[in-house]
């Protein structure tokens, strides 16, 4: 897809990255940088930062960098393309012809989500009539209250070959567009005609019929398909809506737009919708469930973005212990700890809390808790809490494995606890404990800026796939990258050096794709590389960009010219040499 070099440059221009950063990511700025918490990954303090001036974005913690159309593929899932519309959007422009006759893949995804959020917003609204009522009776016969009827957008399709349809097409959506979202289904039949000839004729009807509604909505708020489930014993029990555009199963959590707002530090992981939402009625927040599927690996790695700590919650029967060790597989390769809850007493979650209530559940939730209160233990045997001195020393040591973990609420039950073993106020604990979490964060912070400071540690790029073959040149190719990303002026000085004198053939490329540009007279900023370069690329020469001195230095360039030609030619030697070795063979002179 190419779009017009005077488009893409007016569209970078007008979407300066720090408004659009902005946008997902809280900002502060310091100097000419903008800092934030990185969207990509899990962190406590900000690693993640914006330069307006050179229009890119970097995260110092994984590596993610690259302009602003990048940033927006990245954080919206978008390729290329769309990115290119989503931002000519935002900023008012017009898209050049071609691409505008283009059905664009984002604006049927768009239409698509209308269309499900206002099918939901339908059959919602069945729950307030006479036709919906078994519907809500249903749902309040399974013990939810109407506050979560209304926060899970839960609804009723009623009875009927037609009715959705009916209403959706009045609101202008077109068959072909309920088709595509999955919420009418065709049928093709053959009737006979007078002359006794055969028609094929083709019907449509609701996928959905007298079935209560689980919306599934993704991590953004939008509504990508429903769940449906009968009211009796009859089968399917529940419905799924097909796989489309906007409805990938592998892909998807349910309520995990809700759940990655918890504040209880793990994220857990049940077996179907009403497990999830009644753990959320409980107060128990941080409920997700799969899709009818198991655990996929395109879930875990989702889930590993907003949680260190996954709790896995499924049924207690022989299926669900089988399941939850699989799904202990798929999640072992993103490094979160994993958990596994053995409820006794209840078939699922849902049928516990009923039973027994939250705090039973609760309890067995805090296997975790059940560990800290261990450790305090181990502090408090060490000690012999009659005596002042050795009082305040358990306190010390108390407040320092406290001020470990990174949750607040839990902090502030584990000083109750402690300072309780004591016999002393709890504030005064938390007091040191914040202090020492205060020195915890400035000492990573340290540390992570040192980490900056020794691009040593970093000499191979993060993407194992970009592997240098030749460190050395590799360094130096970067220096030169770095210095014409700076000022691509400097490639009068590189005259002579060519692409395939890079030993990275990544470099090389972007050699060549700068001294490209660069002769016609195009920007050759990490703005404008989207389109040449894969995401994982671009991040690595963003990478590049921030590594190295931001100050033009000509003799610098020079040296690195003077290593990378050296390793070529010995290359180049080496490669000779093989070949004559080949030569050799092949004549019989080997041996
Ligand atoms: P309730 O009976 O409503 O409490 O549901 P449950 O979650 O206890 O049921 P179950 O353990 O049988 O199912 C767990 C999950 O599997 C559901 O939430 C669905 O996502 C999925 N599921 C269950 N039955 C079916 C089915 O017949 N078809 C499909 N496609 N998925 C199903
Ligand atoms: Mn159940």
């Amino acid at each position: 897809m190419a779009f017009p070099e005077a488009f893409l440059e007016e569209l970078v221009e007008k979407n300066p990255i720090d408004e659009v950063v902005g946008q997902y990511v809280h900002l502060t700025r310091k100097g000419n940088r903008h800092w934030g918490l990185c969207p990509f990954h899990n962190e406590k303090t900000a690693s993640f930062s914006v330069v307006p001036d050179l229009g890119l974005y970097y995260c110092f913690g994984c590596h993610k960098g690259g302009g602003v159309i990048n940033f927006v593929m990245e954080i919206e899932g978008l390729e290329y393309p769309d990115a290119v519309r989503n931002l000519a959007k935002r900023a008012g422009m017009q898209l050049p012809e071609e691409d505008q006759r283009q059905a664009s893949t984002l604006r049927r995804k768009e239409r698509l989500w209308e269309l499900c959020r206002d099918a939901a917003r339908y059959y919602h609204r069945m729950l307030k009539i006479p036709e919906g009522q078994p519907g809500l009776k249903y749902l309040l016969g399974r013990g939810l209250t109407q506050k979560t009827i209304t926060s899970f957008g839960l609804g009723f399709a009623p009875d009927g070959w037609d009715n959705l349809k009916k209403a959706m097409l009045t609101k202008g959506y077109t068959v072909e567009e309920l088709q595509d979202a999955g919420l009418v289904r065709t049928r093709k039949r053959q009737k006979q005609n007078p002359d006794g000839s055969l028609r094929e004729e083709v019907s449509t009807y609701d996928w959905f019929r007298n079935r209560v509604m689980f919306p599934i909505i993704d991590v953004r708020g939008n509504v990508i398909g429903f769940g449906g489930r009968v009211m009796d014993g009859s089968e399917p029990k529940y419905l799924n809506s097909p796989e489309s555009l906007i409805f990938n199963k592998r892909k998807n959590l349910f309520a995990l737009d809700k759940a990655k707002k918890t504040k209880m530090g793990m994220l857990v992981l049940t077996e179907g919708y009403m497990d999830t939402i009644s753990m959320h009625q409980y107060g128990f927040d941080c409920a997700v469930a799969s899709l009818g599927t198991a655990l996929t690996s395109e879930q875990a790695g989702i889930l590993a973005k907003y949680t260190r700590q996954m709790v896995l919650c499924y049924d207690g029967d022989q299926a669900g212990q089988n399941a939850a060790k699989r799904a202990i597989g798929v999640l072992e390769p993103t490094g979160i700890s994993v958990r596994v809850l053995r409820m006794e007493g209840a078939k699922d979650p849902d049928e516990f809390l009923k039973k027994f209530g939250p705090e039973r559940f609760q309890q067995l939730l805090g296997a975790s808790e059940d560990q800290a209160i261990y450790q305090l233990e181990t502090i408090r045997r060490k000690h012999d809490l009659t005596v002042d001195d050795e009082k305040v020393a358990f306190l010390k040591e108390a407040a320092e494995f406290i001020s470990t973990m990174s949750n607040q609420v839990e902090r502030e039950v584990y000083c109750g606890r402690a300072a309780e073993i004591a016999g002393v106020k709890r504030d005064t604990l938390m007091v040191l404990v914040e202090q020492n979490r205060k020195a915890k964060v400035r000492t990573a912070k340290k540390k992570e800026e040192r980490k900056i400071l020794r691009p040593a540690d970093q000499v191979q790029p993060a993407d194992s796939s970009i592997k240098y073959e030749n460190v050395r040149s590799a360094m130096a190719e970067e220096g030169i990258i770095s210095q014409l990303l700076l000022e691509p002026g400097l490639l009068t000085q590189t005259e002579g050096l060519k692409e395939e004198d890079f030993s990275s053939p990544l470099l090389g490329r972007v050699y060549g794709w700068i001294r490209n540009r660069w002769q016609q007279g195009l920007s050759t900023g990490v703005s404008a590389m989207a389109g040449d370069f894969q995401p994982r690329e671009l991040s690595h020469i963003t990478r590049i960009s921030q590594k190295y001195e931001t100050v033009v230095n000509e003799k610098a360039l020079g040296d690195y010219i003077t290593v990378v030609r050296k390793e070529a030619s010995k290359r180049g030697n080496k490669d000779l040499m093989a070949a004559l070795e080949r030569n050799l063979g092949k004549k019989g002179y080997g041996g």
